[in-house]
């Protein structure tokens, strides 16, 4: 069967790589893409909210399956763009329905979903301006530090965390006005959760559900979680204190009660659900949902997924998810995310990238995230570079030897973290 996947960072990278693997892939298209996932497959100059395009070139090439990377064209509706044209219905989409990718499109429909099928997360409030007064009560009744959210996408910089009462007054009243333009409209205001985070990535055809291998991000720019938000500088699975125990309170507080409110709400929804949980007091919380794999959890998590992956997307697509059979690797994998300098702030982009050869020699497994080819040469084409990725027995043996080839790869301003999975 032919497959076309949507976005051009390092999970779609990986994904490819994954889905390049089973040998029900008779041709892998990537749209766009970038310089590493043109190896596994074929990039295709589309961009991935061109449903129009997109639609032109699966009719084309005859595609069975549309794998949706990056939330943007889930919550465009690109699920109900197919869904809604006679001719495009043969062809599967991995991904939910507009309605379904509200979870991560909207924080104010996110908590009401959970509140509605009483899933734990923290309290809150939905401001506008016409009840910013009841904004500001509300975050008198909390103690600092003060968590506010802009309801709609904003490309992860959309959640400040403010250390003072008075900060967070002003900041709320000038999201209002207009600081993430209408994406802050409405503002979430919720109480602060102490704890340590991991992200559970869920596959479901709506219906049945499997649960893929757990994984930590490290969101900062500095060592130690220090400095500005990224959108992620490594990763590492399995994570030790999401255990067998810890596991069954988020399947039966949080995933079943997610599915089972899916279906209770009629949302269609075949796709990855994202799990980003708080562990408070030992018990699982929610901080958010995304509509998708995490980045980059992802170039983790794909290297501990043994089965055909392209046999689970079709479980997806034909809603028997239920008889197909997910074997994790038991190695632990981790992965280390080489940034341009000056990332996540300005930084410059078009630098040659070399060594790329030597780290394919090793049996670490790079994946692309910023990069394209210019005139012959894989150069820097984003804030996230390169993915290093790599096998242990403990996460110890995997980082040293993901550090081992990070060196190897050079380009101007290369930046990395060297303390990834420090705190686990
Ligand atoms: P989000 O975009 O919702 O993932 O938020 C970004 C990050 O902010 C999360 O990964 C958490 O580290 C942090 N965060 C969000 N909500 C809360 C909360 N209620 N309490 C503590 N930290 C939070
Ligand atoms: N790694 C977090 C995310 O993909 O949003």
């Amino acid at each position: 069967m032919k497959i076309l996947l949507l976005g051009s960072g390092g999970r779609e990278h990986a994904l490819a790589w994954k889905i390049a693997q089973s040998p029900r892939v008779e041709k892998l298209y990537i749209a766009p893409g970038n310089a590493g996932s043109n190896a596994v497959g074929e990039n295709v100059n589309i961009q991935a909210t061109d449903f129009e395009a997109i639609a032109a070139f699966a009719l084309q090439e005859q595609v069975s399956i549309v794998v949706v990377g990056p939330e943007d064209p889930l919550v465009k509706g690109i699920y109900d763009y197919f869904r809604n044209r006679a001719d495009l219905r043969q062809i599967a989409v991995v991904g939910p329905s507009a309605k379904g990718a509200e979870l991560e499109g909207s924080k104010e429909f996110a908590k009401g979903f959970m509140m509605r099928h009483n899933i734990p997360t923290a309290r809150y409030k939905s401001i506008t301006s016409n009840n910013l007064e009841e904004g500001y009560a509300f975050l008198e009744s909390l103690e600092a530090p003060y968590v506010l959210k802009a309801d709609g996408l904003c490309a992860g910089k959309g959640v400040l965390i403010l250390p003072t009462l008075a900060e967070a007054k002003k900041e709320l009243k000038d999201m209002l006005g207009g600081m993430f333009g209408s994406a802050s409209s409405t503002v979430v205001i919720e109480e602060f959760l102490s704890g340590i985070e991991c992200s559970v990535f869920v596959l479901t055809d709506g219906e049945h559900y499997k649960v893929l291998p757990v994984a930590k991000d490290y969101k900062r720019i500095g060592e130690g979680d220090t400095g500005l938000n990224t959108g992620g500088m490594g990763s590492v699975t399995p994570v030790p204190f999401a255990d067998e125990e810890y596991m069954e309170k988020v399947r039966t507080r949080i995933i079943e009660p997610t599915i089972n409110g899916l279906i209770e709400e009629k949302i269609t929804y075949k796709g990855f659900i994202f799990l980003g949980l708080i562990r408070v007091k030992g018990e699982p919380m929610m901080i958010e949902y995304n509509v998708r794999m995490g980045d980059p959890e992802t170039e983790s998590v794909v290297l501990r997924i043994q089965s055909d992956f392209v046999d689970l997307l079709e479980g997806v697509a034909e809603g028997n998810l239920h008889e197909k059979t997910l074997v994790m690797d038991p190695r632990t994998a981790g992965c280390v995310i080489l940034v341009s300098g000056g990332y996540p702030e300005d930084y410059e982009k078009g630098f040659p990238i070399s060594g790329l050869e030597q780290a394919a020699a090793t049996d670490s497994i790079i994946f692309h995230a910023g990069t394209t080819v210019k005139d012959g040469q894989v150069v820097t084409d984003g804030g996230r570079v390169i993915a290093v990725c790599s096998y242990g027995e403990t996460k110890e043996e995997a980082l040293a030897k993901s550090y081992e080839v990070a060196d190897k790869i050079q380009f101007e301003k290369k930046y990395f973290r060297h303390d990834i999975g420090f705190d686990l």
